[in-house]
C-alpha cells in the first residue's frame, strides 16, 4: 500500500468483498428458507437429539423441532464457492486481460484456483459423508485427498520447507531446520485435523458453526494487523477467502443457533476446515492458526482414548438430554475395564488421576462394568460446572473459545519475543 493507486485498489477490492459478503449473506437465508422443504423430502434430516420427545410433550410447539434438515452446510458451502468464483476477476483481472504475458507457476492466481479445487473437493465429500455416513478411516482419506492439489501448488510455487527454530531450542538445532517432505506431512495432517476437528467439537445446537464464526472473525483480525506488514500479499490473499465464508457462516448460524432449525452436517464441517488450512497454508500462519485451534486441539488430545478405541467410542457422544429438567448432562458408556487392553486401561487411570473423568464403578448386573463419561470437551464442561441449558452450554464454549483467540493474540504480539526475534 506504498503509492496511493495501490492505497485505491485496495479500498476497492475491499468495498467489492465486504459488498459481495452483504449480499452473500441474504443469499445463503433465502436458500435456506427455499430450499429447507426440499432436503426434508429427500430425506436429508436428522433428528435433535436433545429436544422433547413427542410422546413426552406432543401438545407443545417445541415437539415439532425434532426433526431438522440434515446437511444445510451445503447451500453456504455452494454460495460462497460460487462468491469466489465471482471475485476471480477483481484481482487478478491482469493476468485474464494480459494472458499471454502471465507465469503461471508463480502467483496468486493459481494459488486460489488450487485452494478453491480442495474447498471444493471437501464439500462434495463432506456432503457424500452426509449421505452416506461414511466411516472413521475414510474421513481421514478423504481429507488426505483433497488436500494434495494445495501440497502440489505449495510445492511448485514455494517449496519452503525450512523453520524457524523457536529461541529456547536454538541451542539444540540452530537457528533454522529443514523439515523436507515432513513439512508436506505436517501440511497433509494440519488439512485433515481442521476438517474433523471440528466435526468432533459438535453435537449442541449451533457450536459447529459458532466455533467456526469465532475462528474466522480472528483470522481476519489477523490479517488486518498483518495488512501493515511485510507479508500483506498473503494476508490479503486469506482475506478474499474469510469475509465471504464469516458471511455465510453468519447466515447459517441465525438457523442453527438454539433451538436449531436446520442441522449444517459434516458438509459444512468439512468446507469450514478445508478453507482454514487452505488459508493458513498459502498464508504461511499455520503456526498461528493452530493457536486460533486451541479448544479444538483440547478436544482432540482429550478424545484420543475413544477416537483410538482404546475404550468402546459409541456413535454418538453428544451430551444426554434429561426432559424432566431440560437441561444436558454428561453422556457417559458402560464397559468392563478388566477386558480393555493396557492403553486403555493407562488412559482411564491417567485422566482420573487429572481428576479429568466421572468415572463410576460396580455398575451393571454383576457390578463388574465402569461407566465413565465421553471424553469430549462438552462433557468436561459439564462435569466441571453441572447439568446446564443447551443453550448455556454452547455460550460457555463458544466464551472458551473467544478467550483461547484472545491468548493467541498474546503469544503473537506481546510474548512474541521470548520464541522469536522480532
Ligand atoms: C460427531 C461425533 C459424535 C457426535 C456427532 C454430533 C465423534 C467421534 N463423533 O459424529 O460423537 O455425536 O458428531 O454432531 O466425536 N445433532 C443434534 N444436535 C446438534 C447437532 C447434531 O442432535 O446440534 C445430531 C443430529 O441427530 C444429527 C447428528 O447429530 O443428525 C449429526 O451427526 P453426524 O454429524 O453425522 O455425526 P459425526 O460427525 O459422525
Ligand atoms: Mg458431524
Amino acid at each position: 500500500f506504498r503509492t496511493p493507486l495501490q492505497r485505491m485498489f485496495a479500498l476497492a477490492f475491499y468495498t467489492i468483498i465486504i459488498c459481495l459478503s452483504g449480499i452473500v449473506q441474504c443469499t445463503v437465508m433465502n436458500l435456506i428458507i427455499a430450499t429447507t422443504r426440499k432436503f426434508t423430502l429427500n430425506k436429508l434430516k436428522g433428528n435433535d437429539l436433545k429436544k422433547v420427545h413427542p410422546q413426552l410433550h406432543q401438545q407443545t410447539a417445541r415437539a415439532d423441532l425434532l426433526q431438522s434438515p440434515e446437511a444445510q452446510g451445503v447451500v453456504a458451502g455452494c454460495i460462497f464457492l460460487i462468491t469466489l468464483f465471482l471475485f476471480i476477476p477483481v484481482p487478478f483481472n491482469q493476468h485474464i486481460t494480459e494472458s499471454q504475458n502471465v507465469n503461471l507457476t508463480d502467483n496468486e492466481f493459481v494459488e486460489m484456483l488450487a485452494a478453491l479445487l480442495s474447498v471444493c473437493c471437501m464439500l462434495l465429500l463432506g456432503f457424500v459423508d452426509d449421505v452416506l455416513d461414511l466411516r472413521w478411516r475414510h474421513k481421514l482419506l478423504v481429507a488426505t485427498i483433497a488436500s494434495l492439489p494445495l501440497l502440489m501448488v505449495y510445492y511448485v510455487n514455494f517449496n519452503s520447507t525450512s523453520i524457524v527454530v523457536p529461541k529456547p531450542f536454538r541451542p539444540l538445532f540452530g537457528m533454522t531446520v529443514d523439515l523436507g517432505w515432513l513439512f508436506y506431512v505436517y501440511m497433509g495432517m494440519l488439512a485433515v485435523f481442521c476438517t474433523n476437528a471440528i466435526n468432533i467439537l459438535a453435537g449442541v445446537n449451533g457450536l459447529e458453526v459458532g466455533q467456526s464464526v469465532v475462528i474466522a472473525s480472528s483470522i481476519i483480525v489477523f490479517n488486518f494487523i498483518e495488512l501493515f506488514g511485510n507479508l500483506w500479499r498473503t494476508h490479503q490473499f486469506s482475506l478474499f477467502f474469510m469475509l465471504p465464508y464469516l458471511s455465510t457462516s453468519l447466515a447459517l448460524l441465525r438457523f442453527n443457533w438454539y433451538p436449531s432449525q436446520v442441522f449444517v452436517g459434516d458438509t459444512f464441517c468439512y468446507f469450514s476446515g478445508m478453507t482454514f488450512a487452505v488459508v493458513g497454508i498459502l498464508g504461511h500462519f499455520s503456526k498461528m492458526l493452530l493457536l486460533f485451534f486451541i479448544p479444538q486441539v483440547i478436544n482432540f488430545v482429550y478424545s484420543v482414548p475413544q477416537l483410538f478405541h482404546f475404550i468402546p467410542c459409541p456413535r454418538h457422544r453428544l451430551p444426554r438430554y434429561n426432559a424432566s429438567t431440560d437441561q444436558v448432562e454428561m453422556s457417559k458408556t458402560k464397559f468392563r475395564l478388566s477386558e480393555q487392553n493396557v492403553l486403555g486401561r493407562v488412559s482411564i487411570a491417567l485422566l482420573r488421576l487429572l481428576h479429568l473423568v466421572h468415572l463410576e464403578e460396580g455398575v451393571g448386573e454383576d457390578a463388574g462394568y465402569v461407566e465413565c463419561n465421553n471424553l469430549t470437551l462438552l462433557n468436561l464442561v459439564l462435569l466441571w460446572r453441572g447439568p446446564m441449558n443447551e443453550e448455556t452450554l454452547v455460550r460457555h464454549l463458544l466464551a472458551l473459545q473467544v478467550i483461547c483467540s484472545l491468548i493467541a493474540f498474546v503469544i503473537r504480539y506481546p510474548i512474541a519475543f521470548l520464541f522469536y526475534d522480532i
